[in-house]
């Protein structure tokens, strides 16, 4: 719900300002005053926390280790050449196993039945790290990082050292996406609606590169479609925009259609003279939830003063604290469905 996002966020940054303190302290300190400095919440002390992932991963996969540390917890990354799952052994099983070890368990999967079965069948709380539809955790990266900058151009000059001392309100925006009707794409739509967004998405005119019907049919659900304005044509969709949004044009587990995905997106390149010709607003800021290639947006835009990707990628691993904390850390408190 639109107050959990809140919730994690305000969190997020918190433990972002507590964390970054503890660690970077802005001069060197005797170790007896690192003692007396405010340490992050311990909540996964003692605890461990299994990393599922059945696919590759930089940010997802060391934003979730390095914030179990802090939190004084163990992450236990099980690759899929590392454990029975697939080959010996069921979901089902393999559910039931870790979560008779582990306080949590952090999946990332191919089809996303896989993680419904996993949750189904555990006895602690599963959080997903990216599926065939859903990346949920991406987006909340995306707002924490538009929620920083969005409040820094409010006060220009005010030195808030990339991170705020509270989640200042952002204003409407209007969000466009380019390119593929991606796992990443599906949380925004469901998401930035309900927070007062526009959405403004364009891909190409072909069913395999739109939205999948159970996505849409979530998206109808939760009122979220009176907020999107879909079509084909990229300029249309950026006309406005004060965050211009893509992903990969071929996601993990694509590659095989690369060529015929290169070809369907071509003119769905994020570029300056595209965003010109299609007149977004003079400031619009750029995201990407990364890894990215050069096909779907240049290097001008992607290392240029628009970007803010590597705020973005920082932002996975206060994000996902923030879950832990509250989800694995807390989790005989967690209500999910509060
Ligand atoms: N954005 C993201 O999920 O990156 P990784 O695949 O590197 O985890
Ligand atoms: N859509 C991409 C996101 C990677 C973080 C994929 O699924 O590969």
């Amino acid at each position: 719900s639109v107050p959990q996002i809140q919730n994690v966020l305000t969190h997020a940054l918190r433990l972002k300002n507590i964390s970054q303190k503890f660690l970077m302290p802005a001069k060197p300190q005797k170790i007896s005053q690192k003692l007396h400095r405010e340490a992050p919440p311990q909540s996964l002390s003692h605890a461990s926390i299994a990393l599922l992932f059945s696919k590759r991963s930089t940010r997802t996969r060391v934003s979730a280790e390095t914030a179990s540390v802090l939190l004084g917890g163990r992450a236990l990354f099980l690759g899929r050449e590392d454990i029975q799952l697939g080959v010996n052994e069921s979901a089902r099983d393999t559910a039931r196993v870790l979560g008779g070890m582990c306080q949590g368990i952090f999946a990332r999967v191919g089809e996303h039945s896989e993680i419904e079965e996993l949750a189904e069948h555990s006895p602690v709380p599963v959080i997903n790290a990216l599926s065939s539809l859903w990346h949920p955790t991406q987006i909340l990266a995306d707002l924490l990082t538009l929620h920083e900058e969005k409040s820094f151009q409010a006060a220009p000059g005010e030195n808030v050292g990339g991170a705020l001392a509270t989640l200042a309100p952002l204003k409407p925006l209007t969000i466009t996406y380019l390119g593929d009707s991606t796992n990443v794409l599906h949380d925004m739509l469901v998401a930035f609606p309900r927070m007062g967004h526009k959405m403004q998405v364009a891909t190409p005119n072909d069913p395999q590169y739109q939205c999948p019907a159970p996505v849409w049919a979530r998206v109808k659900e939760l009122g979220c479609d009176a907020n999107i304005m879909w079509t084909e044509d990229p300029r249309k969709a950026v006309q406005g925009a004060d965050v211009v949004i893509t992903d990969t044009w071929i996601s993990m587990g694509q590659e095989a259609e690369k060529e015929q995905r290169l070809k369907a997106f071509q003119g769905y390149q994020v570029t300056e003279a595209l965003c010109r010709e299609g007149a977004a607003k003079k400031d619009w800021k750029f995201l990407h939830c990364l890894p990215r290639k050069k096909d779907e947006v240049d290097d001008e835009v992607f290392y240029g003063p628009r970007s803010l990707v590597f705020p973005e990628a920082d932002n996975r691993k206060w994000t996902i604290m923030a879950l832990f904390d509250m989800i694995f850390g807390h989790w005989e408190l967690y209500d999910p469905k509060k």
